[in-house]
């Protein structure tokens, strides 16, 4: 069965095409990081109208490299929530009319469950069941994975995602959007010992996360110090590269505190990182030091960390696979919490 994936949930226009017996058969992304960087973030109603631009010759480009026509397509999977609305219909609207068109079906697919089963893209899949810690610029969960499309939430950031700390921190620090590549680069040149930013939530039993008292923080000590007296822009330049260093071992450390946790409280030993901030490379070395606990850890490759069609084509193969399938009907859910799924 060939599945086209397609995400457009909000700045990125992903098309896939996955096969259930040959895997993943081609993939196209289209980053609108351009077209925001301008405003320092995403313009919903610009994201929706690049969206209905790149949708069609995406689709056609998946079709050539995988060498096959649009009617050997056998179902279409788009992203329907949660996300922009206008963006995610978008998709929504791009899946129903083709599907129409080609009389196959189409399956509205959640798309944080596309981020938990990215890593089954990988040849080293995991088995299940396994913790996902998710973290992407608008979540920042701890998943207990019993099987596909059976999952239960752990515990979750009260307040900003870690994605979306890195992001508004890196904003204030003058850093180009989107701003968590951009803060983790300058960190690389920083030293982290300089400045001391807490680590919240640490000291708390649960799974749950904060993250905004840590970019405030950060801010803090950023005025603090960009306001004294005859500072130097040499001395300003370090102290930003020290700052964006402790800000990202202050989150690094927090997620994987909590979900070293997770695993304890689970019993499980198998753990997942998806999710935009996944590519982060601290974290990853963060994350692969728990192996010497016993502790087996998988990521998406880089590409498929942020947004992509490739794991909306997969979610959808594994709902379709289990005999899944909706209606005709174009709808999509902005706020779609990912447990719903089990009900
Ligand atoms: O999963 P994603 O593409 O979109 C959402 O579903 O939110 O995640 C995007 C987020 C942004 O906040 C971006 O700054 C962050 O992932 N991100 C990173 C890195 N690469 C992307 N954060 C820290 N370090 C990175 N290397
Ligand atoms: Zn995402």
């Amino acid at each position: 069965m060939i599945i086209l994936g397609i995400e457009s949930s909000c700045d990125e226009t992903g098309l896939a095409l996955y096969c259930t017996e040959r895997g993943l058969l081609a993939h196209a992304l289209f980053s609108q990081v351009d077209l925001h960087a301008l405003y320092g973030g995403v313009v919903p109603e610009l994201a929706s109208r690049d969206h209905v631009r790149r949708l069609v010759p995406l689709t056609r480009q998946v079709c050539d490299e995988a060498g096959i026509e649009l009617a050997a397509i056998d179902a279409v999977a788009y992203t329907a929530g949660p996300g922009l609305a206008g963006a995610l219909l978008t998709g929504a609207m791009m899946a129903r009319g083709l599907a129409w068109a080609l009389q196959r079906p189409a399956l509205g697919v959640h798309h944080l469950e596309g981020h938990v089963l990215a890593p089954m893209l990988e040849p080293e899949a995991p088995e299940f069941p396994f913790i996902c810690l998710l973290v992407s610029g608008g979540h920042t969960q701890l998943i207990h994975v019993q099987a596909p499309g059976d999952y239960r939430l752990l515990g979750e950031s009260i307040d900003d995602a870690a994605g979306e700390a890195f992001d508004k921190t890196a904003k204030m620090l003058g850093l180009s959007y989107p701003g968590g590549p951009a803060l983790s680069r300058l960190a690389e040149t920083g030293d982290p010992a300089n400045v001391s930013l807490p680590r919240p939530m640490m000291d708390r039993a649960d799974l749950d996360f904060s993250f905004s008292g840590l970019k405030t923080a950060a801010i803090t000590r950023y005025k603090a110090f960009n306001g004294k007296q005859g500072t130097s822009d040499d001395e300003l330049a370090r102290f930003k590269a020290d700052l964006a260093a402790s800000f990202e071992l202050a989150v690094v450390e927090v997620l994987i505190g909590k979900s070293r946790r997770a695993l304890q409280q689970t019993g499980l030993s198998r753990l997942v990182i998806s999710g935009g901030v996944s590519a982060n490379r601290q974290l990853r070395q963060a994350a692969d030091a728990l192996e010497a606990d016993g502790v087996q850890v998988f990521y998406p490759r880089l590409e498929f960390c942020t947004d992509n069609g490739a794991m909306i084509a997969l979610a959808g193969a594994s709902r379709l696979q289990r005999g899944e399938s909706s209606d005709l009907a174009v709808s999509v859910k902005p706020r779609w919490p990912l447990e719903s799924l089990m009900a």
